[in-house]
């Protein structure tokens, strides 16, 4: 084996100077969705399709590995579902669970287990974690008042009471924050408090529960994040350093509630674990579940635990989370945790109240048999860096230009001409006529290998995928260059040329081996049919073979080409569109979730930075639309002392007829930079609400373009 392949497979160990340890087993686990609704395609571009493509990777490397999952039935969503559908909560959690294990089924996501946290070993394991914490002392034990709803007979957590905001009347504040101000509050503050589950006016009550104080903890997380994580992806880092900095406060993880696992204490009736506590350690049930062998995975150094979550999970899976196991001893933590950032949905932002949202298991009813298609656009548009936007055109475009046109046609296009210019067989390679085109495209099948191994190895699934595509891209280059069923015509005079004719169609079936093994981290029922179009058996795709040149015997012979995708109709998009669009409705109270408002801020900068950024008040002179993209606006604005073009992310929210004349705030040193083939000389700041709507940030009253803002 040559040094390339030496170096190619190790690169990816050595990254930013830290040498990463050789993992002798992974354990891979993917957030365990609530059990109170379907799961929607926001769900499987955040975390579980990356998780999926990581764990078939490494299973196809023949890792010793464990894919992690189950539903989270536990926590006031789950418990305000079923008062919402007038059921209990467990007629909710079975419904859904199933409904959800079902959906990544179809899917392909492939879980070892597929767990769900109302299961005794779980509440087993996860009453032993609280009462080891417990009986070392780890926990503060402290009586507060609380809001109580006498008809509902519960307390009301922080998202369960509303009333009117102190600072801007909003009528219908929560308790932890007014949305329409973005004020954070606290539940004491709202003026005519009431319970958001029965309207009730709630009275005080006094109550106690265990809180762990993860100040504690500070000096080790931050050694061990901050020091010792620097390769964990921006978004993520970025996340822990901001709540690092602002400090760390003791957090309740008992809960007034009779829907959850007990705490496991004499003086606890009505208490039960804060569903936060109790749902990570779901992984470790899960675990137990699967395995007698459990406790390899999760205590032994040499195992790589890799926790796949969205971004709203960070501070759970990258502190709480670690700080509870690291408080308890014995357990491995997490050697990355590689979060998505959100996807959104033709440019709103995902609502289940609003009913704004692609369900998965609505897709594979109606688009059945492309749930790899899913799985691509998913993939190749992932909120990987930042949020993204899931649009029907963008799905039909790629599935008809990417798959259809550039990888499909290539396999189909190899398949055919196989049939009819080399009998059907796998045709010999004449080394002696190997020309510059042949050697090029040998090289490329080989180079691909390391490229989307190292792409993979950091968690950059886009990347990855893109390296796929691109190689059937040069494929389709190379069968153009070649032209075999051009040379086929000079066969009467000239019977060498079969031997070119081969060569081409061999180095292309043994590329079409190739991308089988590529695509099918990612594509796993695409790579199926192609093993059986090659009469192949799933063993072809070991990582071993990719990149090797004689995967397919000569004189083999082969089936006849099976379509591997089929096109989307204009027809069939519109009708998703329009779905999405007839299904909705007026945003109602927001019960979906019992996450704290998260502190979004950055890491604090001194003042010299901030100094950097010169901001000046513009003026717009003329707006129009940039073409074949559909979110920016190119716009002319007046500073004054120059004019400037920029081109804005915001066509998705102001038509370019209404926003001339508006005067806006101009980030005026930016570098600048090209967007779609134009110059873009600086930024326009833009607020978002709640509803993620933009609004420009502007003076006052109009005033002179090019003043200074500060
Ligand atoms: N149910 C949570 C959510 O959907 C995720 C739980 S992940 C686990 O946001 F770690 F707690 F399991
Ligand atoms: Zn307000």
């Amino acid at each position: 084996m040559g040094k390339a392949f030496i170096s190619g497979i190790f690169a990816p160990l050595i990254k930013q100077g830290r040498e990463m340890k050789d993992y002798k087993r992974i354990l891979v686990t993917a957030a365990l969705p609530y059990a109170n609704g379907p799961v929607h395609i926001g769900h499987l571009a955040g975390c579980y399709i990356p998780a999926d493509i990581y764990v078939r990777y490494k299973r196809a490397q023949k890792r010793d590995i464990k894919f992690i999952g189950g539903s989270d039935e536990h926590g006031v969503p789950i418990t305000i579902r079923a008062m919402k559908e007038g059921v209990t909560p467990q007629q909710v959690v079975d419904k859904y669970h199933a409904l959800i294990k079902e959906s990544f089924e179809q899917m392909g996501i492939s879980f070892d287990i597929y767990s769900r946290t109302s299961n005794k070993v779980h509440h087993e394991t996860a009453a032993n974690f609280f009462r080891k914490l417990y009986d070392d002392g780890l926990f503060e034990e402290k009586e507060t008042e609380q809001y109580y709803d006498e008809k509902a007979k519960t307390f009301l957590a922080d998202r369960y009471i509303v009333g009117t905001c102190p600072v801007c009347a909003n009528p219908n504040a929560y308790g932890d924050q007014c949305e329409k101000c973005g004020s954070s509050l606290s539940p004491e503050q709202l003026i005519n408090p009431r319970s958001a589950l029965s309207d009730a006016v709630p009275v005080k009550r006094k109550t106690k529960h265990w809180y762990f104080p993860l100040q504690n903890y500070e000096p080790w997380l931050k050694e061990w994040i901050i020091e010792g994580h620097k390769e964990w992806k921006n978004n993520v880092y970025g996340q822990c350093k901001s709540w690092l900095d602002n400090g760390l406060q003791s957090r309740a993880m008992t809960r007034d509630s009779n829907w959850g696992i007990k705490v496991p204490l004499p003086d606890a009736e009505g208490k039960v674990l804060y569903v936060w506590f109790d749902a990570p350690i779901g992984y470790i049930s899960a675990t137990k579940e699967l395995t007698d062998k459990w406790d390899d995975y999760w205590c032994k150094e040499d195992t790589k635990l890799v926790h796949f979550i969205g971004k709203d999970n960070i501070v759970f899976h990258c502190i709480i989370f670690p700080a509870m196991l690291k408080a308890h001893g014995n357990f491995v933590l997490p050697d990355n945790v590689p979060a998505n950032e959100f996807l959104n949905i033709e440019g709103d932002k995902v609502s289940t109240s609003r009913n704004w949202a692609v369900w998965v298991h609505e897709y594979i009813k109606d688009f059945p048999g492309c749930e790899d298609v899913l799985r691509y656009v998913l993939c190749a548009n992932a909120p990987e860096t930042k949020d993204n936007d899931f649009t029907w055109k963008d799905f039909q475009d790629r599935n008809n230009n990417e798959l259809v046109s550039i990888f499909g046609n290539f396999v189909n296009r190899t398949f055919v001409l196989m049939h009819k210019l080399c009998g059907g067989k796998v045709p010999k390679l004449h080394e002696d006529v190997l020309d510059a085109e042949d050697k090029w495209i040998m090289e490329e099948i080989q180079n691909s290998k390391f490229k989307i191994q190292n792409n993979l190895e950091e968690y950059k699934f886009r990347d990855a995928l893109y390296e796929v595509i691109d190689l059937s891209r040069k494929g389709n280059q190379y069968m153009q260059k070649k032209e075999p069923w051009i040379v086929a015509k000079s066969l009467a005079e000239n019977p060498t040329v079969q031997k070119s004719i081969d060569n081409t169609l061999h180095l292309c079936l043994q590329l079409t081996a190739n991308l089988a093994i590529f695509i099918n981290p990612f594509l796993p029922n695409t790579a199926k049919k192609m093993l059986n179009m090659m009469k192949v058996v799933d063993k072809m795709l070991d990582w071993e073979n990719a990149g090797k040149l004689k995967l397919l015997s000569v004189g083999y012979s082969l089936r006849a080409p099976e379509l591997l995708f089929r096109k989307i109709e204009d027809a069939e998009v519109t009708t998703q569109v329009e779905k999405l669009k007839s299904g909705l409705v007026k945003p109602v109270d927001n019960t979906q979730d019992e996450k704290p408002v998260t502190n979004n801020l950055k890491p604090a900068i001194q003042f010299d930075d901030f100094a950097k950024i010169d901001l000046k008040v513009g003026t717009i002179l003329s707006a129009e639309k940039v073409e074949k993209a559909d979110k920016l606006l190119k716009l002319e604005i007046d500073l004054a002392f120059e004019k400037r073009t920029i081109v804005s992310g915001i066509a998705l929210h102001f038509k370019p007829e209404d926003i001339v004349g508006k005067q806006v705030v101009v980030v005026a040193n930016l570098a600048p930079r090209k967007m779609r083939g134009i110059e873009s000389n600086g930024m326009i700041l833009m607020a978002e609400d709640a509803e993620g709507k933009l609004h420009f940030v502007k003076p006052e009253n109009v005033i002179n373009s090019g003043s200074g803002v500060s």
